[in-house]
């Protein structure tokens, strides 16, 4: 029998091309200038499930973006595993500070990556480790080593707010039902400390507008008479945290879930090292919530970012004027038992109370999602970490993770089950960001997991 390390490579070459190939269509979600390379990337995801043995393949349309399902049922009484991922990334901008163009997908070798990594957008978030679960099945169908039933399920707007999916999920219960759900969206600690994700933040995204004068005015002769809507709106921000950074929402903190003692000292034993992540940003400092270490800050403690903001004149050169009207985009990141609508509808209420009278303010609630947290005490869990003490030859930290997956906290309230995050990206390979890389022996070390993963969920459910 075929063991899936010789499998591996065999067709390490091939499975590299597969990927690069997929990388090449820029399927951004965010702009619909990239429709139809959307589409084209559903069709290249549906046709890779057929090669790798899936039956009933098909494009499900929705009301966005079509969803790609293919399952392969071997015998009812064996457990099901879902597989989720998303063939949509996040627009390539700023592309100047792309070293390789980001839909000419590249391999170069990198001081963490030796081996080489592969660079493009989508390489890790989230193509090339959704790939490695079709590869690692095509293994399992064609070498005879398929110990359950599967489904796959990919989507192509995750990086938009899984609305589509949301809608075809409560839609397709019996189609979906499912023992387990796996996904491989998220990062682990290091290629030597290898790491599973137990926690999601839960996310609220708003955009805020600020309206002040009805036109834009002349600097001088209005300035200082009336409100600027920039000044006025970067006062409100600076207001919404406090000199410990702090978020003073009120209630913002109400359900936020307080870790003990110990749960903080385990936490505390991941390895990390603070020279490290410094000299990796360029900072000579980190910067955040009073009384909380680095790994708290981004991963159990609630958060609120300014994504982008917006107002007045930013061409070349000077402009004297005051603008009519400043925006922004925030974010605030969530930990479990905070509600995002709940938490919406608390900022809405109070940054409208702090707005002067001199300005009018709109808020405008965007995606969001709740946050989530995998249970380690079931047989999903030991079954990935076995898995990954075949593969790597040591047990797997388990990590909560600072970013969101809002989907998933739906797959448990309408499908009740279980997701396992299987990552194997690491921070730096910079998703969302220029130069997105994906590690080669990262991709294949993931197809390597994965069936191990299904071998020993089977074996645990009996
Ligand atoms: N794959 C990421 C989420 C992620 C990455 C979680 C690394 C943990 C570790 C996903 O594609 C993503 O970017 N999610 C968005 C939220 C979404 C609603 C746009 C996020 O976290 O900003
Ligand atoms: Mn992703
Ligand atoms: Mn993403």
């Amino acid at each position: 029998m075929n063991t899936i390390k010789s499998y591996i490579k065999d067709n390490k070459e091939r499975f590299l091309n597969e990927l690069i190939e997929l990388l090449k269509i820029p399927s951004v979600s965010a702009d619909s200038a990239y429709k139809k390379e959307v589409l084209l990337t559903a069709d290249f995801v549906l046709e890779s499930l057929k090669k790798a043995g899936c039956d009933n393949v098909e494009i499900c349309e929705t009301p966005g973006y079509p969803i790609i399902y293919g399952e392969k049922i071997i015998d009812k009484n064996l457990p099901t595993i879902l597989v989720y991922g998303h063939y949509d990334v996040q627009p390539a901008d700023p592309i100047e500070l792309w070293t390789s163009p980001p839909f000419e997908p590249v391999i170069k070798k990198t001081a963490i990556h030796p081996e080489g990594a592969i660079f493009a957008r989508g390489a890790c978030d989230d193509k090339g480790q959704m790939y490695m679960h079709v590869k690692a099945m095509e293994y399992m169908t064609s070498s005879g080593n398929l110990p359950c039933n599967v489904k796959f399920m990919i989507e192509g707007e995750e990086e938009v707010g899984s609305e589509s999916l949301a809608w075809f999920v409560p839609r397709n219960k019996e189609k979906l039902a499912n023992d387990v759900i796996l996904i491989s969206d998220t990062g682990m600690i290091a290629n030597d400390i290898p790491s599973i994700t137990t926690g999601l933040r839960g996310l609220s995204y708003v955009e805020v507008e600020v309206t002040g004068p009805n036109r834009d005015l002349h600097s001088g002769l209005y300035g200082g008479a009336v409100a600027n809507p920039i000044n006025i709106l970067t006062k409100m921000i600076a207001s919404l945290t406090d000199e410990d950074n702090h978020i003073t929402i009120p209630g913002f903190y109400d359900n936020v879930e307080e870790l003990s003692t110990e749960e903080r000292a385990e936490m505390a034993k991941a390895p990390f090292s603070l020279e490290n992540y410094k000299k990796a940003l360029d900072i000579d400092e980190v910067y955040g919530e009073k009384g909380y270490s680095t790994n708290e800050r981004n991963a159990i403690r609630p958060t609120l970012d300014v994504n982008g903001i917006w107002g007045g004149y930013t061409g070349e050169g000077a402009k004297t004027v005051i603008a009519s009207k400043a925006f922004a985009k925030i974010s605030m990141r969530l930990v479990p038992n905070q509600d995002w609508k709940d938490i919406t509808q608390l900022f809405k209420n109070h940054f409208e109370s702090i707005a002067p009278k001199s300005v009018t303010v709109v808020v405008r609630p965007h995606h969001g999602g709740q946050g989530y947290v995998t249970p380690t005490d079931n047989i999903a869990y030991q079954a990935a970490s076995k898995a990954y003490e075949t593969s790597f030859g040591k047990t797997p930290i388990p990590q909560r993770s600072g970013g969101s997956i809002p989907i998933v906290s739906l797959f448990e309230k309408e499908l009740k089950s279980k997701t396992i995050l299987m990552g194997f990206g690491l921070d730096s390979d910079a998703i969302h960001s220029p130069n997105e890389h994906f590690g080669v022996w990262n991709y294949l070390k993931g197809i390597e997991t994965i069936p191990y993963f299904y071998k020993y969920f089977t074996e645990l459910s009996k």
